[in-house]
């Protein structure tokens, strides 16, 4: 399908994320967080998939985002959770059951502007 301009929204200004600045941001009735990780932008999910912690309130830890809830951790790149994923064992569904991916939302600059796509087949995640 073919990329269409009015597929990337405004939701932010560079000068309000600068490097090491986690915020909210709010398009077509979701609610993202956007990252600045080293200079580069991110927007995944802002809602934790794990109780609904604000992941907007997190912070970084090791290049990955922390929810200040419980310290779920989540790539910013592909939104897979990467703790405790890692951590609980097989034999543990229960546990397992409650991780899940953040969707990965693309971005691009437009001078100031942060722009994020929101068309469904530009979304991407992995647990
Ligand atoms: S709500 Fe995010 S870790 Fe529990």
């Amino acid at each position: 399908m073919a990329e269409s301009i009015e597929d990337w929204i405004e939701v932010a200004r560079l000068q309000d994320l600068r490097p090491g600045a986690i915020r909210r941001a709010q398009a077509k009735g979701l609610t993202l967080v956007l990252l600045n990780l080293d200079g580069v932008i991110y927007a995944l999910d802002g809602i934790c998939p794990h109780q609904m912690g604000p992941l907007w309130n997190g912070q970084f830890w090791q290049g990955q985002l922390e929810c200040p809830w419980h310290h779920f951790r989540y790539d910013p790149v592909t939104g897979a959770n990467t703790y405790p994923a890692n951590v609980y064992p097989d034999d543990m569904p229960q546990l397992r059951s409650q991780i899940a991916p953040l969707r990965v939302f693309p971005v691009r600059l437009d001078g100031e502007a942060i722009l994020v796509n929101l068309a469904p087949n530009e979304i991407s995640s992995k647990r």
